[in-house]
């Protein structure tokens, strides 16, 4: 973290000696104002408490004017004018709403990750918003748990680098600017491995899994300067994140150097009574704070329970004050001392709102993933002119928001229907439903099928709703809810009849499981939730005028017994692939996936060929230069992305299968040929040992690179590390 000017550090002491305890919990208090015709109330408190020193910070105030109001409160009418910060959870957007993250990861595109950021900060910021709730860095290896939309999927690697590029685009370079917001990393840690998917549910995994895949994400956004890091609601072996003083203050602040502020999540400091190990407000208080939790957000437990605790012995008044100071230097940092309303004080212009639903149009198409595409379905022909648009996200606009749609406007989200009869205007589109998205009634499938008949091709609109996942939305079955396969299969047969394609296009928070779409269907496509130009985005890739190149960033399973089914998996004494009976398999399943993480098509036709590795022997402070050709022997520009994994051939630990290094894309005109060139500094080959120290091992290294985690798809060379 930047250090404070000398003033802001000067100011922060003299107020500390003046706040009363009253004053000081109020800073370190976060409640939830939500917004009515007459104006923001604050759930379970008032306006008058601002005044009274004793809420420092909102969450959930919207609109510019509300913000504005309760700023004044705050600094004009409050005895030492400390002003509020205010949070939103800004996740893919306030009012213009992009993918979510874990539709974005597919597009393994840092620029891209920091610039839709961006767009969100300014715009949240214009409504007076000061710290967003994001990003959310928790890998998840489970489809079933509902939150893995919020994140970057199943990779470390991925992780890290969205982490990096998120905090960059919400805190700029200057975080006091009028266009930052306080990023917030969260949930830590290892929330997206709770036990079988389930929400909320118990974490156990090992120090080994937690320091190679779980920690990494945050410590990226850590050295990236991350304002403030929310723990998960979790219990990690037992502890729960909330008091966990050993994750927070030792592995948090101490190991990663974290200085910022810690912001609990909703609620949780009183939920540590429901974990069993405090009584009352009392104990849940002084436990959080011992571990480290600067601000309780909503429980209300710091501003009831620390003056008992204080009296009682179990916290210190330092205690108190180190988090107050703590809270009180991010207010500076965001320039809030200086000028309380710069946030908020200007409207935006409509060239820089218009430019920013441009970019959530362009970041949604890219988002999205061509899974299989049978006899080039896709495009469709450019003479189609009556086409049949049936399913339950076929004309419904709100869905297409996804999880987290902050301020959004519901009517202001694009339909594919809308979006389609605007990209072919000279085409019949015929409609139907046909199902609900849940519910068992199939009453509609009879008039759906009638379309088919008059249709030269059908676009089936399919998936979960927008609130199936997200938050408080595991599924035990992450298959098409309610009738949609009914619905399917029959538009299947009746299409099949007529030899006329049947292009499905899902929209999920996760992979679904749905092996017998995957087969049948002439085209399948992820267009997870594609956000306010959600029609547009799928318009674009139908009609070919955007060309797909979304890679999903996270494996999709054939069924939900493999699961977690990932690319990084270890080999095992008796591999999967050894071919006899005694081998790590299933007797009533393949292990393979449906789809590989990485694997998604486009309307190109690309072959990679030469490998090269350059130097192929190397020592720890060489950058080893990975290249290889891409020709697209296709007959359309596309863009290609190139994924390189290595693989330790041998190792102290057993290594993993592929270990992600890097990405390149390259885009190519029909019959032309181009280079990808991936750079691998050595010292990113460290691992950690078996003391869960890194090191470098010497020794073989596979260099594999290639579409996807698709074994059989990748290049393989070979690299020497001599230590
Ligand atoms: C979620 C957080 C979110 C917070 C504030 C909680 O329920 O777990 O991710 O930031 O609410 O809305």
């Amino acid at each position: 973290m930047r250090t404070l000017k000398p003033q802001d550090a000067r100011r922060i002491e003299a107020l500390i000696g003046r706040m009363t305890l009253t004053e000081k919990l109020g800073q370190l208090t976060m409640m939830a104002a939500s917004h009515t015709v007459t104006g923001p109330v604050i759930t379970g408190h008032s306006v008058d408490d601002i005044r009274r020193g004793r809420i420092g910070n909102l969450l959930n105030l919207i609109g510019a004017a509300a913000a504005r109001e309760m700023q004044r409160v705050a600094v004009e009418e409050s005895r030492l004018g400390l002003p509020l910060m205010i949070g939103l959870d800004v996740i893919h957007g306030h009012r213009t709403l992009f993918p979510p993250p874990l539709a974005e990861a597919a597009l393994f595109d840092p620029q891209a990750w920091a610039l839709t950021a961006r767009e969100a900060a300014r715009e949240a910021a214009a409504d007076g918003i000061s710290m967003t709730f994001a990003p959310m860095l928790d890998v998840s290896r489970d489809p079933r748990w509902g939150r893995t939309i919020e994140g970057p999927g199943e990779s470390a690697w991925v992780g890290e680098r969205l982490a990096q590029a998120k905090v960059r685009g919400f805190q700029g370079t200057d975080l006091a600017a009028a266009e930052s917001i306080a990023a917030v990393a969260k949930h830590f840690c290892a929330y997206g491995a709770v036990t079988a998917g389930r929400e909320y549910a118990s974490v156990d995994v090992s120090d080994r899994a937690l320091l190679e895949v779980h920690v990494p994400p945050f410590a990226a956004a850590v050295s990236s300067g991350v304002a403030a890091v929310m723990p998960a609601f979790t219990d990690l072996a037992g502890i729960p994140m909330t008091a966990h003083g050993a994750m927070l203050r030792g592995r948090l602040r101490r190991q990663l150097g974290f200085e910022g502020v810690l912001v609990s999540d909703y609620n949780a400091v009183a939920e540590l009574i429901q974990h069993g190990v405090a009584a009352d407000l009392v104990e849940a208080a002084a436990l959080a704070l011992a571990a480290g939790i600067d601000i309780d957000m909503v429980s209300g437990a710091y501003l009831q329970g620390l003056p008992v605790a204080l009296e009682r012995g179990l916290v210190t008044l330092a205690q108190i004050d180190e988090s107050v100071r703590r809270v009180l230097a991010l207010k500076a940092r965001l320039g809030l001392f200086e000028d309380p309303y710069r946030r908020g004080a200007s409207a935006e212009s409509a060239a820089a709102v218009a430019g920013r639903r441009r970019l959530a149009r362009d970041v949604a198409a890219r988002s999205i993933v061509l899974l299989t595409n049978r006899e080039g379905a896709l495009p469709l022909s450019t003479d189609i002119h009556r086409l049949a648009l049936i399913g339950p996200l076929a004309d419904a606009a709100a869905e297409m928001r996804g999880p987290w749609w902050s301020a959004a406007d519901p009517e202001a989200q694009i339909s594919v229907l809308t979006g389609i009869r605007a990209a072919l205007p000279q085409a019949q589109i015929f409609h139907a439903s046909g199902v609900e998205i849940v519910g068992a009634d199939e009453s509609g499938i009879a008039a759906a099928l009638e379309l088919c008949d008059e249709a030269q091709a059908v676009v089936l609109c399919l998936g979960e709703g927008a609130t199936m996942s997200g938050e408080a939305a595991s599924r035990a079955h992450p298959q098409l809810p309610g009738r949609q396969q009914e619905l399917a299969e029959a538009v299947l047969r009746r299409a099949g009849a007529r030899s006329i394609p049947v292009i499905a296009v899902l929209f999920c928070g996760r992979p679904l499981i749905v092996p017998w779409l995957a087969e049948r269907a002439s085209a399948l496509l992820a267009a997870w939730f594609p956000g306010c130009e959600a029609g547009h985005a799928v318009a674009d890739i139908l009609t070919g005028r955007a060309s797909p190149s979304g890679r999903t960033p996270i494996t999709w399973p054939r069924a939900v017994g493999q699961i977690p089914l990932y690319f990084e998996q270890r080999s095992g004494g008796r591999p999967t692939d050894s071919g006899n009976t005694f081998s790590s398999r299933y007797i009533d399943e393949s292990t393979e996936p449906l789809f590989h993480f990485g694997h998604g098509l486009t309307y190109g036709h690309f072959n990679l060929s030469c490998l090269r590795v350059t130097p192929e022997s190397a020592n720890p402070s060489d950058t080893v230069q990975i290249r290889v050709d891409v020709e697209n022997q296709g007959e359309r520009r596309a863009q290609e992305t190139v994924f390189l994994f290595t693989h330790r051939l041998k190792s102290r630990v057993a290594p993993p299968l592929l270990e992600l290094r890097g990405v390149g894309k390259i885009t190519l005109d029909p019959g032309t040929r181009g280079t990808v060139t991936l750079l691998l500094p050595v010292m990113e080959l460290q691992s950690l040992g078996p003391d869960l120290e890194p090191t470098l091992e010497p020794g073989a290294i596979e260099i594999l690179v290639g579409p996807s985690a698709a074994r059989a798809s990748l290049l393989t060379g070979r690299l020497e590390i001599v230590t």
